[in-house]
């Protein structure tokens, strides 16, 4: 397993998408939408650093197909629980790779009557995107490679890792 990012540069790197949001967003309540269960630790360090202005839900998405690829069906196995119509969401994501997850999700925003869709991820593949997503904030780009800890899981193993490593399969 090799560092590809160490937890100081994650956390200088989440205080600044925080005062980029911030910016972005003053007097606005946002609410602020994780994507279990990888997003839960850069949700909860981004959500202290953006202070006492946020809301915080989550939802779980569950991918058919095989563990390391997204199918592009998704269903909602846990739902938003606060109300959603006419409110600002910033959607907070680990890591975008085919995009498919995500473009599903923000779509079902929209449908469900979210004014205002946001991303922020922490980790962008873009070489990977299998269709057109525009995001908001993204933490560092990232080519290739299986990527674990700070959240993300190979096997439900490793989030708890403080920073970001490859896997090497
Ligand atoms: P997408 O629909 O292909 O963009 O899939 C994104 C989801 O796949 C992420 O939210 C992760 O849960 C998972 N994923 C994609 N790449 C990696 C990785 O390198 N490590 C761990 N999980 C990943
Ligand atoms: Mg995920």
């Amino acid at each position: 397993m090799k560092e590809v990012i160490s937890p100081e540069r994650i956390q200088a790197r989440v205080a600044e998408l925080a005062q980029e949001i911030k910016a972005d967003h003053q007097g606005h309540d946002l609410l602020l939408v994780g994507i279990l269960k990888g997003a839960f630790i850069f949700l909860s360090d981004l959500a202290r650093q953006l202070g006492e202005e946020v809301e915080i839900d989550f939802v779980r998405l569950a991918s058919y197909g095989s563990g390391m690829q997204s199918s592009g069906e998704i269903r909602l196995t846990k739902d938003l629980e606060l109300e959603l119509n006419g409110r600002t969401v910033l959607v907070v994501e680990d890591i975008v790779d085919t995009g498919l997850t995500l473009k599903w999700f923000v779509d079902h925003l929209r449908d469900r009557g979210v004014q205002d869709v946001k991303i922020c991820a922490l980790i962008d593949k873009p070489e990977r995107r299998e269709i057109k997503l525009d995001l908001d904030y993204v933490g560092f780009e990232i080519p290739s490679g299986f990527l674990v800890g700070y959240g993300l899981d190979y096997g439900e193993k490793y989030r708890g890792l403080p920073g970001i490593y490859e896997l090497e399969l």
